[in-house]
C-alpha cells in the first residue's frame, strides 16, 4: 500500500517471520515526549558540559549543583508522557516470543507505555544509589527533596544512571549482547550512535547475521553500515510499521 512504501518489502518479511527481535532506544524516541535529545538540534550538552554534571567526580566535587539538575530533569519527566512510538514498541513487543527492548534512555517511558521485556543500559533516573553501600532507593515521581538525601549507612545517594567514565551494569550489559547476538532483527531507533557500548550492538547485531534498521530523523555514523536506514520522526514511523506489519501480504 501507498502508505507504508517506506518499507521495504525485504524488511516486513524479515519481520513477520522473525522469531527474535531486539530493539535499542536513544533520546530520539522521547523527543516527541517532550524530553530534551542530548545531542543535535536542542541538544541538552548544547546548554550543559557533561563533565560539570554527570560524572562522578563533578558529583563529588558539588554534589548539591549535580543533584539540582537531575531534580529539575525529574520534575520534567515526572509530566512526560509516552508517545505513538513508545506505544508501537510496546505493541511490537506482543508479536514476539523473544523480543528485547535495549534502551539508553533513564526516562522509563518504555515502562509507562507498558513494555516489559526492557534492558536499561544506562540505568534508571527514578531510582538513587547510595554512592557507598550501594543501597538502591526507588524514588517517586513527586519526590522534591532539595539537597543531597543519605543513606541508613550515612552515604550520599545518587541518582541510579549510569555517568562518563562508569562501566555499564554487567547484567544488563549481558542481556543486550546476547539479545543482539541471537535476533533475527536490530532495529536502532532515536539514537545518534556514538557512545559506546550500546553503539556497537547494531554492527554486533549484523555480524550475527541479523537484519538492521535504522529509524532516525537524520543520517548517523551508522546509516551506510545498516540494512534499512529510514528518515523520519519516530513517532510516526514505528505507528505505520506496525499498520504494515498486520497488512495482509
Ligand atoms: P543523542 O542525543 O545522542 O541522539 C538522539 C538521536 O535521536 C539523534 O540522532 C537525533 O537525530 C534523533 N532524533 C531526535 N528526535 C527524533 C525523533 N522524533 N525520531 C527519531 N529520531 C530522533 O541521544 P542518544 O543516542 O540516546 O548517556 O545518546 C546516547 C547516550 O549519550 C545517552 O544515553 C547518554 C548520553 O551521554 C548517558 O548519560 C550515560
Amino acid at each position: 500500500m501507498m502508505q507504508n512504501s517506506m518499507f521495504p518489502n525485504e524488511f516486513l518479511e524479515k519481520l513477520r517471520s522473525a522469531s527474535s527481535v531486539a530493539v535499542l532506544t536513544g533520546a530520539g524516541i522521547s523527543a516527541e515526549s517532550g524530553v530534551p535529545t542530548f545531542r543535535g538540534h536542542n541538544g541538552l550538552w548544547k546548554k550543559f558540559r557533561p563533565e560539570e554534571l554527570a560524572t562522578v567526580d563533578a558529583f563529588l566535587r558539588n554534589p548539591e549543583l549535580v543533584w539540582a539538575w537531575y531534580q529539575h530533569r525529574r520534575e520534567i519527566l515526572s509530566k512526560a508522557r509516552p508517545n505513538p512510538g513508545h506505544l508501537a514498541l510496546q505493541g511490537l513487543e506482543k508479536r514476539f516470543e523473544d523480543f528485547t527492548l535495549i534502551t539508553q534512555n533513564i526516562d522509563g517511558l518504555h515502562q509507562k507505555a507498558g513494555s516489559r521485556r526492557i534492558v536499561e543500559l544506562h540505568g534508571n533516573i527514578r531510582r538513587n544509589r547510595c554512592l557507598d553501600c550501594g543501597k538502591i532507593y526507588e524514588t517517586l515521581d513527586s519526590s522534591q527533596e532539595a539537597t543531597v538525601p543519605t543513606c541508613e549507612c550515612g552515604g550520599s545517594l545518587r541518582p541510579d544512571v549510569v555517568w562518563f567514565g562508569e562501566s555499564l551494569p554487567a547484567q544488563a550489559l549481558e542481556d543486550a549482547l546476547n539479545a543482539a547476538i541471537r535476533c533475527d532483527i536490530f532495529l536502532s531507533v532515536g539514537t545518534s550512535a556514538v557512545v559506546h557500548p550500546a553503539a556497537s550492538l547494531s554492527t554486533i547485531a549484523r555480524q550475527h547475521g541479523a537484519f538492521v534498521v535504522e529509524i532516525n530523523l537524520e543520517p548517523t555514523v551508522i546509516s551506510d553500515q545498516v540494512d534499512v536506514s529510514i528518515q523520519g520522526r519516530a513517532g510516526e514511523i514505528l505507528p505505520r510499521l506496525m499498520e504494515a506489519l498486520e497488512e495482509e501480504r
